[in-house]
Parts: C-alpha cells; sequence; structure tokens
C-alpha cells in the first residue's frame, strides 16, 4: 500500500522525496495531485506510468507564487498580473508560452505550459519545502474520477508502496481548476469554480467555446471523470418515469428529496451548486461502491454557477450504453 502521512516530518520527506525524483500525492483547494518535480524528466515519465496517462496529454505545474513563473513561461502581462491578483492562489489555471528551460515532457511535447498557484495550506508547504515547480495531475488512473480524499488516492494507487500520500482532509472545492489560455485570444480551456463572468470582470474578455465544441484542454476531449458504472443523466421532470423503467437496482444522484423506492437507492448532493461540487465525486465513488448496476443522476439547473458541474457530468455520461427510454 502507498504510505499516508500528514504533519510537518511528512512535509519534509515528501520535499526529500521530490528532489531526489519521486512522486508524492497531496492535496489542493480543488483534487488532490501526484506530484513530481516539474524539472525531472525520470519523474514525470513515473507520473505519466502511474496514471496510465496518454503520452500527449500535458501536465499543470503548480507554482507558490508568480514570481516563480519567469522560468517556466514567457508572456505573463499586466492581464495575468490582474488575474493573479484576483484568483491566485486559487483554482485558475493559466496557459502561457512555454520557456524553452523547461523540459518538454513536462508540458507533453507542447509549446505551452499551465500553471497553477494552489490555495491548500499542504500544497503550499510543500511548494515552499521543495523549492520549485511541481507538476502535478488529478491523482487518479487515466479518466477515472477526480480523489477528493487521501483514501481515494489510497484506493486508486493500491499496491505502489513507494507512492507518499499527504493526507490533508476533504477537498474544499472538489471539482478541478478552471483553466484559462492566456496563449492567444483567452479562452477558457475547462471551466471551474472561477466562472467566465469573473475572468471578464477582471481582463474584459475571454471565449468558453460549449462542451460540445474543439476547443478544450486536450484531456477533457474523451470519457472522463467517469465512475466503473454507466452514468445517465436525467431531467427532475423524467426521473422517476425512468427509475421505475429500471429492473436492476441503481445509485440516483439527486439533487433535493425524491421519492426512490427500492432496490434503488438515493445519493442526495443539494441545491447548491458549492456543496454539491464539493460531495460529487465522492458521490460517483460510493455509486459504484453500491453494487448497482447504473448511476442516474438528476440535471442540475442551468445557471453559470453550475456550468462547471455540468462539464464533469456530461463527460462522465459520455459512453457507449444506450440511455433508458
Ligand atoms: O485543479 C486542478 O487543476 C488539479 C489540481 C491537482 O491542480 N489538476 C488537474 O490536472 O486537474 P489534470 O492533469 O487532471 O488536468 C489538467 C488538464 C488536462 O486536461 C490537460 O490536458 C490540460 O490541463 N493542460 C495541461 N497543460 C496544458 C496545455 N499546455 N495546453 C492545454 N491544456 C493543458
Ligand atoms: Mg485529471
Amino acid at each position: 500500500m502507498p504510505v499516508v502521512a500528514s504533519g510537518s516530518d511528512a512535509m519534509q520527506q515528501a520535499a526529500d522525496l521530490l528532489t531526489s525524483g519521486g512522486v508524492v500525492a497531496f492535496p489542493t483547494e480543488t483534487v488532490y495531485g501526484l506530484g513530481c518535480s516539474t524539472l525531472n524528466e525520470v519523474a514525470i515519465n513515473r507520473v505519466y506510468d502511474l496514471k496510465g496517462r496518454p503520452a500527449d496529454n500535458p501536465l499543470i505545474a503548480h507554482v507558490l507564487d508568480r514570481s516563480w513563473v519567469a522560468d517556466l513561461a514567457t508572456g505573463w502581462d499586466a492581464n495575468c498580473d490582474a488575474l493573479a491578483d484576483a484568483c491566485w492562489p486559487g483554482p485558475l489555471t493559466i496557459i502561457l508560452p512555454r520557456d524553452t528551460r523547461v523540459p518538454q515532457q513536462a508540458t507533453a511535447g507542447y509549446d505551452t505550459i499551465a500553471l497553477r498557484s494552489p490555495r491548500h495550506d499542504v500544497a503550499r508547504g510543500l511548494l515552499a519545502a521543495h523549492g520549485g515547480p511541481i507538476s502535478a495531475p488529478s491523482a487518479n488512473r487515466s479518466g477515472h474520477v477526480s480523489p477528493t480524499t487521501a483514501v481515494h488516492v489510497a484506493q486508486e494507487f493500491a499496491g505502489v508502496e513507494d507512492l507518499l500520500i499527504l493526507d490533508g482532509g476533504p477537498c474544499e472545492e472538489g471539482i478541478e481548476s478552471t483553466i484559462l489560455s492566456m496563449a492567444g485570444e483567452p479562452t477558457i480551456l475547462r471551466p471551474g469554480s472561477v466562472t467566465a463572468g469573473m475572468i471578464d470582470a477582471v481582463i474584459g474578455r475571454v471565449a468558453e467555446p460549449t462542451i460540445d465544441s474543439q476547443t478544450h484542454a486536450p484531456g477533457t476531449s474523451t470519457r472522463h471523470y467517469a465512475p466503473q458504472r454507466p452514468v445517465w443523466l436525467c431531467d427532475r421532470a423524467d426521473f422517476e418515469s425512468h427509475l421505475s423503467n429500471l429492473d436492476e437496482p441503481c445509485a440516483a444522484l439527486v439533487c433535493t428529496e425524491m421519492d426512490v423506492p427500492p432496490p434503488h437507492k438515493a445519493i442526495m448532493l443539494g441545491d447548491d451548486p458549492v456543496g454539491y461540487a464539493r460531495r460529487l465525486y465522492a458521490a460517483l465513488r460510493e455509486a459504484d461502491s453500491l453494487g448497482v448496476s447504473t448511476i442516474l443522476i438528476e440535471s442540475p439547473p442551468a445557471a453559470e454557477a453550475w456550468r462547471a458541474i455540468h462539464d464533469r457530468l456530461r463527460r462522465a455520461a459520455i459512453s457507449a450504453v444506450p440511455r433508458p427510454q
């Protein structure tokens, strides 16, 4: 089993492990990351191996603050300063042209690099103790649901003896950062809790493609954020009739109280997007563990505050399994 640890001794052990080319899972305010030194090509390859991540899907480099960006990227301008003033540390990832000193492995050969300064104390402590950028994808096997607790990470990497997991408790936000390309016209490549409206208020313009358009981060192009059981999305108005058509037990993820008769099992996520996001990935994992054959999810409201949640639900639901009639 991987080792799960917390406290200042663990932090130093983790920083030493990163320096010697090892891999450390750590909490951020969004989800747990699987971290390695951005400048160590061997360690980066190990992260791709452990995740089973396609070699063409680049990583986010985590930095303590904007003063670290000059070694990693070019093109940091007044708009980036304004974004960092408003959103760093926090769940906004900014993409800029990659500095040639950064190994190509750190960005899967892309000539851009994704940068984020996380807000979580443990992530910040680790960055400070390591003293350099940490590249980290979400700490799940490729295509799986992102982990929001140390236990989730340990389940994903059971059997990986040399993985150290820093336990910082459950993640406050629960879904991944907003990704904003500032290499060219400002464009959101992955929606998150930093919304288009918030970015627009800071820099005056931003494009936000729809989920079905071609402009998105490379790693979000296929079925993603997916539990093991097939996922169906369903409007509240049709929910009860879909349930009654299902012979096999299903897990019903609903926003608010609803009549969910046996053998189906209800998991309530609430009608507030902040709380819903915080619980969503743990709920998908719980649904997988209930011995059900499918997961039926009530479509949340259409408002902008729910946009990132809709994005994740749609991607979890993209599957070859036909919807129930
Ligand atoms: O909240 C988060 O962003 C978490 C925590 C750990 O920081 N990280 C995370 O990493 O979600 P990952 O690897 O699971 O997702 C990063 C996404 C991928 O879809 C990847 O394709 C995209 O960012 N990405 C990274 N570098 C990029 C680049 N240079 N250009 C376009 N997309 C990029
Ligand atoms: Mg991920």
